[in-house]
């Protein structure tokens, strides 16, 4: 009885740890060469910060596993602010912020490691995507940095 307990609970452990590895797995990547950045210039700076928002911007509370923002470190000085946008599916984010979290930190290392240089670039996972653009892509007015 009590070893069918412990088998159980390792099979619901090891289902965990598999869904996880799931929802942080790459499934597409998007590195447009239509405009390129240099590392350790302003918009690496700009995107780097974004990339780190999007998965700390993730909590359990009202944002359902969205985000939507713009990072600019030269503070209007030009070409280097770096609009995102990252979200993570439902049902990942149904299961608390962590999954979500750790979804969008793997998208941000594949797209720094696999897009590098690219000024816009998405990933896509099994459970969250992320994109990002020196262009506004939001199709709203959207201003100055919000994060
Ligand atoms: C950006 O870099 C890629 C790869 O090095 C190159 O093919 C592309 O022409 C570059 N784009 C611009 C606009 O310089």
């Amino acid at each position: 009885m009590a070893a069918a307990v412990i088998l159980l609970s390792c099979l619901v452990l090891l289902h965990a740890a598999l869904s996880d590895a799931a929802g942080g797995e790459l499934q597409a990547l998007d590195c447009s060469t239509a405009g390129n950045y240099s590392a350790g210039d302003a918009y690496a700076a700009s995107l780097h910060r974004l990339l780190a928002a999007m998965a700390e911007s993730i909590d359990d509370g009202g944002g359902g596993g969205f985000f939507k923002g713009a990072v600019d470190v030269g503070q209007g000085s030009g070409g280097t602010v770096v609009y995102g946008l990252a979200m993570c599916s439902a049902g990942l984010f149904s299961r608390g912020a962590d999954g979500c979290k750790g979804c969008l930190t793997a998208g941000a290392g594949a797209l720094v490691e696999r897009c590098p240089g690219s000024t816009t670039a998405a990933a896509m996972l099994d459970r969250c995507l992320l994109r990002y653009s020196d262009r506004n892509f939001f199709g709203t007015a959207d201003t100055g940095p919000s994060v």
